[in-house]
């Protein structure tokens, strides 16, 4: 290993549901590294000031539409973003959604929603940037899990469902793609303050409530993410596939306590 092992320079990363929250966190860390990057969002529009952000530290960005439950779409959109940089050789499986509700009134639109975007969108993303890296011979693939991949919750059944779901997909590409050159990981995340959770943080009694369950006493903040993208991403983490990596202070150890 060398000083240089975890860089990313001269990498292309494409990162699904760049527009806010974790993806923005996880673009800043692989521009930070050294990769360009592709970010996508459903509406190009709204990539536009995060993407000078990203020129701004250097590296060459290229922002393009892509709703991962228009599967039909997705393959075209990976091809495109191929074509642009002659290669991708990282992909954050990112884009996601939330319905919180009690199972009791989830409809199957709420259903549908959740498992389209969240499970069924990371497979076929999988499937059409694989695709390319699987005839290349060489790929790194993210996905992205949560606490909820190994943990259930009341009130977000659907997405504990497709966090799980994420979990297991990630093992079953790892094992069909490593032949191949291409890892498949899955990274998940704690409680982290994005508009996907800003109901939870503006509760101060849940803020109090996961402070002192999560063994590092505080809950996750962006830079907290940028390490474990960047080592899923790089060349030391070569010999790693179909691994949950959990980034959450900790509280996967257990939410009660065997003492008083
Ligand atoms: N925040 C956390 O603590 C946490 C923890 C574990 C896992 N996660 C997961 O990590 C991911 C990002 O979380 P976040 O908190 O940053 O969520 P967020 O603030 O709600 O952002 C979600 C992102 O996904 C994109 N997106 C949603 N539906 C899409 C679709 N159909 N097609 C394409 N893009 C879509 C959104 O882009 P547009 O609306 O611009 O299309 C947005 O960029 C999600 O999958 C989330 O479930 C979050």
């Amino acid at each position: 290993m060398t000083e240089d092992s975890f860089s990313l320079s001269g990498k292309v990363a494409v990162v699904t549901g760049a527009s806010r929250g974790l993806g923005q966190f996880f673009s800043r860390a692989l521009a930070r590294a050294g990769a360009d990057l592709v970010i996508t969002s459903r509406r190009v529009a709204d990539l536009k000031p995060f993407a000078e952000k990203i020129k701004g530290m250097g590296r060459q960005v290229f922002p393009l539409e892509l709703d991962v439950r228009r599967t039909e779409s997705i393959q075209k959109t990976a091809d495109v973003a191929w074509e642009h940089f002659g290669k991708i050789d990282i992909l954050i499986n990112n884009a996601g959604c939330n319905v919180r509700k009690p199972a009791l009134d989830i409809t199957s639109d709420d259903w549908n929603l959740v498992l389209e975007t969240n499970l069924r969108g990371t497979f076929f993303v999988a499937q059409a940037f694989a695709r390319h890296m699987v005839k290349r011979g060489y790929g790194r693939i993210i996905n992205i899990g949560s606490v909820t991949s190994v943990f259930g919750y009341a009130g977000i059944a659907p997405y504990c469902a497709s966090r799980g779901g994420i979990k297991q997909l990630t093992m079953s590409l790892a094992d069909e793609w490593g032949k191949f050159g291409v890892t498949v990981n899955c990274l998940a995340p704690g409680w982290f303050h994005t508009e996907q959770n800003d109901v939870l943080y503006q509760n101060q009694k849940w803020v109090e409530y996961i402070t002192d369950r999560i063994p590092l006493k505080r809950p996750g903040q962006p830079e907290d993410l940028g390490g474990a993208a960047v080592f899923l991403a790089s060349d030391v983490s070569g010999y790693i596939t179909g691994q949950t990596l959990l980034v959450d202070g900790g509280i996967s150890t257990g939410a009660t306590r065997a003492t008083a």
